[in-house]
């Protein structure tokens, strides 16, 4: 039996459900009469529909009692090792060179912070992440220096560009049309976030990127407060999507200030996507801007928004991983 069956036998489940809306365990009115989506931890929260199979692996670590911070690195893991996952690790789509280049962050709940850029030639940057955080004096370590860095580590080479991206490249080289692809196959990077039954918050944030990217193009996912930003006094949020526009406004750092400010996971995550539609949606390319963003709080508060429709997350607690459409700003 498959892991993830096993998983939802545990939980006494016999599939994945797929709903419409949060199931909220328990809700608390706030000052301004809005209400909050707040759970007991374990909680583990994650972008996309490969959302569910990390937050599986990611709550099996958290029941043998291992730290948020484990989970956030193992549960991501499954998806950068997963070759049917073209928006992430092996298998991931190129750059226009033809070479598949990945970013990833992690941060644990003392705000340490660890990532990688432009890094080639690794199956999972994730934990060349966390090295860099714990085996480091540095934050992010980019291109040859983090391959470097990662098989000094004893991480080992591997090959990701697969025969079938390689295909996809050749055909997509033929016109080399640049063109940002909205909800590009209900995937784009997956961001996860963990709270642990000990309080402690931790995220972890890992890409290849957008597809046929100019060589040497970095996204938000290694950057610090872009792609993920945890403060475990307060909360975490990581984004997806097109990355330049969380990188312009640094999106889950504000939003974690938003929560430290009172707001609700759910108010601050809106706030960040309004704040990028407000600023740069007289942009001529605005039809193709779409970012979605997922907060977890250190009560367990959970918020997630998105600019435009299709944008899906995956939310594991008490006992069930559903799959959830995220509310979203426009509105046609
Ligand atoms: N959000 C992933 C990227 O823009 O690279």
């Amino acid at each position: 039996m498959n892991s993830r069956r096993k998983f939802l036998q545990k939980l006494g489940l016999g599939s994945v459900a797929l709903i419409t809306a949060p199931t909220i365990l328990a809700q608390e009115a706030k000052n301004d009469q809005r209400a909050i989506n707040k759970y007991k931890p374990p909680v583990v929260i994650s972008t996309w529909s490969h959302g569910i199979q990390a937050n599986e692996e990611a709550m099996n670590i958290l029941s043998k009692g291992e730290t948020a911070l484990d989970a956030v690195e193992k549960g991501v893991r499954v998806v950068e090792a997963d070759p049917n996952n073209h928006s992430v690790g092996v298998g991931g789509y190129p750059d226009a060179s033809g070479h598949v280049t990945l970013d990833a962050s992690i941060m644990d709940h003392l705000g340490n912070a660890g990532s990688v850029c432009y890094l080639q030639d690794i199956l999972h940057p994730i934990s060349v992440a966390r090295k860099v955080m714990e085996e480091s004096p540095h934050v992010l370590l980019a291109g040859q220096g983090a391959l470097d860095f990662a098989l000094q580590k004893g991480f080992k080479r591997v090959k990701l560009l697969t025969p079938e991206m390689e295909k996809t490249w050749k055909e997509w080289a033929k016109t080399s049309i640049y063109k940002p692809i909205v909800n590009f196959e209900s995937h784009d990077t997956i961001g996860l976030l963990a709270l642990d039954e000990q309080g402690r918050l931790a995220g972890s944030c890992t890409t290849s990127g957008m597809p046929f990217k100019l060589p040497g193009r970095v996204g938000d996912s290694p950057i610090i407060g872009a792609g993920l930003f945890v403060d475990g006094e307060v909360g975490a949020a990581t984004a997806t999507g097109m990355g330049e526009l969380m990188m312009k406004t640094l999106g889950s750092f504000l939003i974690v200030e938003l929560m430290r400010n009172g707001k609700s996971a759910q108010e601050a995550c809106e706030i960040a996507v309004k704040r990028i539609w407000d600023r740069y949606s007289d942009d001529q390319n605005s039809e193709f801007f779409q970012v979605g963003y997922l907060a977890l709080g250190k009560n367990g508060d959970i918020g997630a928004y998105a600019i435009l429709p299709g944008f899906q997350y995956a939310l594991a607690v008490n006992g069930e991983n559903k799959l959830i459409d995220s509310d979203y700003l426009i509105k046609k």
